[in-house]
């Protein structure tokens, strides 16, 4: 009989990217996909710890399957990534949910075909290395025929910005050579995809700890020339390591998305001190400033966290402030979390939750006010999208997104799915563009 797996993925694209190579190795032994909980024989939850409440949202979800476990014993239920890798985290876990089979972290993906082997025995196997995996170990897998693939270009984070856990869960930096990166891109490409985003904690430090002679900027260079690759989108930049040849490279490069997320965190010098960032509000600006004066049509998006400890009312002003004075297209927008381990958990002064709450709602109100007025003056311009499939919210509608990463829902026909076209933007609201095919371009 068929065996199904179900996957349901926490956390950043990162961790998206882990899900999809645990997807694809079971599915190498036999088990094909299911969009249905109740068909799988196979759960896999990958996991994240970035933030107390996706921590609780899992458990949540984790809880749930005990029930549909209990109907049908032979569910293999497996937990893996960055919340099952936080240190001593594990016994409190098993004993919180003894109907989980394999409890697995962030470097032993490679042994994930062994356990699953094992638990299909009936033994329960909890496996966490603290062994960094090498970057030459690791085997990237994805689903053959997709338009668009996350690619790890590097893993792990040496900064130790004072609330992150990252680099506690996910090791030192290390990045994979150039050459690997294009081999497993052209067959990416031969297999189907157009559009890969290269991923990274801080993709502007790449190779800096290896040693390679060469930089981020010289890979992106690479990747342009990759032939029947249409897009290359990259993320996350630390506003620190943020190069000027960076930005030529981006500027001058046919393929290369001009798109920078930039996580900003906080407005206030002395909260980015606190936090360990190494930038100045007023180099930041100074950062934006330059990107936008040699690529006036780029868009910026970033991270920004309410509430970090010791933040007084003038300091959060200076946050709202730079999100009045920077055109970010999005922002993602976070209540600080207190994570145990990092610096940030031991500092005095840490804010009252519902201090945290208001700073986050005004914080949203505004950049969705900002949001709206950028995708406004969209209107009436056309954007070159890469047609991805039906939306979501209307099957009878396609979607696509613009090389500065935004949401475009238009009316056309299935056969334009993985081809470059036209749009004229119509209307919009905070998220999407609405908007009409103007003519098909005519790569395709
Ligand atoms: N609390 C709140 N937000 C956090 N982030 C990372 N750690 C925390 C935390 N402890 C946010 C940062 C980062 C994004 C991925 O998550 O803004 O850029
Ligand atoms: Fe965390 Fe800072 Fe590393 Fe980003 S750069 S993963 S916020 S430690």
């Amino acid at each position: 009989m068929d065996k199904k797996v179900y996957t349901i993925s926490y956390g950043c694209q990162m961790s998206e990217r882990d899900s999809e190579t645990l997807t694809a190795i079971s599915t190498k032994l036999g088990y094909s996909r299911t969009e249905d909980l109740s068909q799988a024989d196979l759960v896999i939850i990958n996991t994240c710890c970035v933030r107390e409440s996706a921590e609780n949202k899992i458990i949540g979800k984790i809880g749930q399957l005990k029930k549909i476990k209990e109907k049908k014993p032979s569910l293999v239920i497996a937990v893996a990534g960055c919340m099952v890798q936080q240190p001593g985290i594990l016994e409190r876990l098993q004993k919180r949910a003894p109907h989980v089979d394999i409890w697995t972290g962030t470097f032993d993906h490679n042994k994930f075909e062994e356990l699953l082997h094992a638990s299909l025995c009936g033994r329960k196997i909890a496996l966490i290395s603290q062994r960094e995996i090498d970057v030459s170990e690791v085997v990237p897998l994805a689903e053959k025929g997709k338009l668009h693939v996350n690619v790890n270009i590097m893993y792990g984070c040496n900064n130790y910005c004072a609330y992150c856990i990252v680099p506690y869960v996910r090791g030192r930096e290390r990045s994979r050579p150039k050459e690997v990166i294009l081999d497993e891109v052209r067959s990416l490409v031969e297999s189907g995809c157009r559009e890969v985003t290269l991923l990274g904690q801080n993709v502007n430090s790449y190779g800096k700890t290896d040693g390679f002679g060469y930089d981020f900027s010289d890979l992106l260079k690479a990747m342009d020339k990759v032939d029947g690759l249409f897009r290359v989108r990259f993320m996350t930049s630390h506003p620190k390591d943020l190069s000027d040849k960076l930005i030529t490279t981006v500027a001058e490069g046919e393929h290369l998305c001009e798109h920078f997320h930039l996580p900003f965190q906080a407005g206030s010098n002395r909260v980015l001190q606190m936090m360990n960032r190494y930038y100045t509000r007023e180099y930041y600006l100074e950062r934006v400033h330059r990107i936008l004066d040699e690529i006036p049509e780029a868009r910026l998006t970033t991270d920004i966290i309410a509430g970090f400890p010791g933040e007084t009312e003038e300091d959060f002003e200076q946050t709202l402030d730079l999100v009045r004075t920077v055109p970010f297209t999005q922002a993602f927008t976070f209540m600080y979390s207190k994570r145990s381990g990092t610096a940030a958990a031991d500092f005095p002064d840490q804010i009252p939750l519902e201090i945290k709450k208001l700073r986050l709602q005004k914080l949203m109100g505004l950049q969705n006010t900002r949001s709206l007025a950028w995708r406004n003056e969209m209107v009436g311009h056309n954007c070159e999208i890469l047609v991805e499939g039906p939306s979501k919210s209307n099957a009878e509608l396609l979607t696509g997104r613009t090389r500065g990463n935004e949401l475009v829902v238009f009316q056309g026909n299935e056969h334009l799915i993985g081809s470059l076209i036209n749009v004229r933007i119509d209307s919009a609201n905070s998220w999407t563009l609405f908007g009409r095919i103007e003519f098909p371009k005519e790569r395709r």
